[in-house]
């Protein structure tokens, strides 16, 4: 009872924001007067890993860690690492990072959970599965992330995402809503069809898009467990194992990014500012969704509005080089010439990489998303980036020191582990 008054009371105050509606540029969409808030809510870092594998721990350090020091400021919320129980290698690892975190950051909060493995063995592991259990663990796991922190935000991240740029809450929120990105653009990838065919069994309604093209993935805490009751109730079962059963059980990938926010683009659309980029026809899109669900050009945006502040370092090693980009634009804005900086002489073009909806495709789809005309409004978009940044650090209300990075740097050279630096 108190619950759901609760809720209702939270949906009268985000609704009496009035939304601005119409695509409107980047400094208008953000002048909401009430979001003070909201934007001070506090945001949990939440991180799926297995630590007894060498090659995540790795990962952790080099991309992760690494770059959280120098990009995620220590006020927006703590970190959450969840390992797996019952392996003696992942405790042994929390037991490390925890040590690291405290002596050598301590301005950064730090917690690692364990999460024990599904009772039933065939939700990891069953005929004609598409990939290995390890993998299909993090998929699973995927659905409970509301278990393992009470901070109302979480921003989703994989052990092998570097952050790029500063964090600001303008990436993060428009007004009180939490920026959501995604595309259609990927959709003749074999895989991606199969994200829509595993989507589409678990909620009972069509895949909206590809969500698995950027990070951190910013979602509301509540809406993992909404999410995990809707598609209970769908598949009409009462454990989430019988319903995971239901819907990845066969050849076809599974995508948990694109299943939740799908769920919260028919259940929760309005808590949710969605700048998706189409590759289709709007009308020939909408055709698959119910009446009330269709999208609108309001939730378009074929150029982002704020620039991407992760990547999947995997996918894209050459953005590495944006790091040191986005660290001495940082710093010029804030009127500090250093060394390293001059020497390069960056502009704002050199990070025009960013403005990308999916990082991972910087290459192959989209390629010249700035060219031409569009430059005009990328220069302005991170011109506004950097110029927040620039007065967040002159006020002294974010740090940004390369000293961090050399610090995690040294922590990965004793540990017998190699990075590609970023300089
Ligand atoms: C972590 O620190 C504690 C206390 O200083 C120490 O006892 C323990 O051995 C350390 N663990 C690891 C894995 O380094
Ligand atoms: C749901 O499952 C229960 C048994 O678990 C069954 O009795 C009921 O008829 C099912 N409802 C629907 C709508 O299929
Ligand atoms: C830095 O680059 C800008 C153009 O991007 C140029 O106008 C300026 O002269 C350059 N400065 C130095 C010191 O190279």
């Amino acid at each position: 009872m108190l619950g759901s008054l609760l809720m209702y009371l939270a949906f009268v105050v985000v609704t009496k924001e009035k939304p601005v509606m119409i695509r409107a540029p980047p400094q208008a969409r953000h002048s909401h007067k009430s979001t003070y808030t909201s934007r001070n809510t506090q945001i949990t870092l939440l991180l799926r890993m297995p630590g007894k594998i060498m090659d995540h721990r790795a990962r952790y350090y080099c991309d992760l860690f690494r770059s959280t020091v120098l990009f995620w400021p220590p006020s927006y919320g703590k970190t959450v690492i969840v390992l797996d129980e019952e392996s003696q290698g992942d405790h042994e690892f929390g037991e490390i990072v925890i040590n690291h975190t405290r002596k050598h950051f301590p301005e950064y909060r730090l917690e690692v959970k364990y999460e024990a493995l599904p009772k039933n063995k065939l939700v990891l592991e069953f005929p004609g599965a598409p990939r290995d259990p390890n993998y299909n663990r993090q998929l699973w796991s995927s659905f409970f992330f509301d278990l393992y922190t009470n901070d109302p935000i979480i921003a989703w991240m994989d052990s092998d995402v570097a952050f790029i740029t500063p964090v600001t809450k303008t990436s993060i929120f428009s007004g009180t809503k939490l920026r959501v990105l995604g595309w259609d653009c990927t959709f003749h990838f074999p895989w991606v069809k199969q994200w829509a065919v595993s989507s589409e069994r678990a909620l009972g309604l069509p895949y909206v898009a590809d969500y698995m093209s950027y990070f951190p993935v910013y979602i509301y805490r509540d809406t993992f467990l909404h999410c995990r009751e809707y598609i209970m109730k769908h598949l009409n079962v009462s454990d989430f194992e019988q319903a995971f059963r239901l819907f990845y059980f066969d050849g076809n990938w599974l995508s948990p990014v694109s299943v939740v926010l799908s769920y919260a683009w028919f259940f929760e659309r309005d808590r949710y500012d969605w700048n998706m980029k189409l590759c289709t026809d709007l009308t020939e899109y909408n055709k698959r969704f119910p009446v009330g669900a269709t999208i609108g050009p309001e939730h378009l945006e074929d150029i982002l509005s704020q620039p991407q502040t992760a990547f999947h370092v995997r996918y894209g090693e050459f953005l590495h080089a944006n790091v040191l980009i986005s660290y001495c634009l940082s710093q010029e804005a804030a009127g500090n010439h250093l060394d390293v900086c001059l020497k390069h002489n960056f502009s704002l073009s050199d990070n025009f990489d960013l403005l990308h909806h999916d990082l991972q495709r910087v290459k192959t789809i989209e390629t010249n998303t700035c060219a031409g005309k569009n430059a005009d409004y990328c220069l302005q978009v991170l011109g506004d980036h950097y110029k927040e940044v620039g007065l967040e650090i002159k006020n002294n209300l974010r740090q940004l020191n390369w000293r961090n990075v050399k610090a995690v740097e040294k922590l990965i050279k004793e540990m017998g582990m190699k990075c590609t630096y970023f300089i």
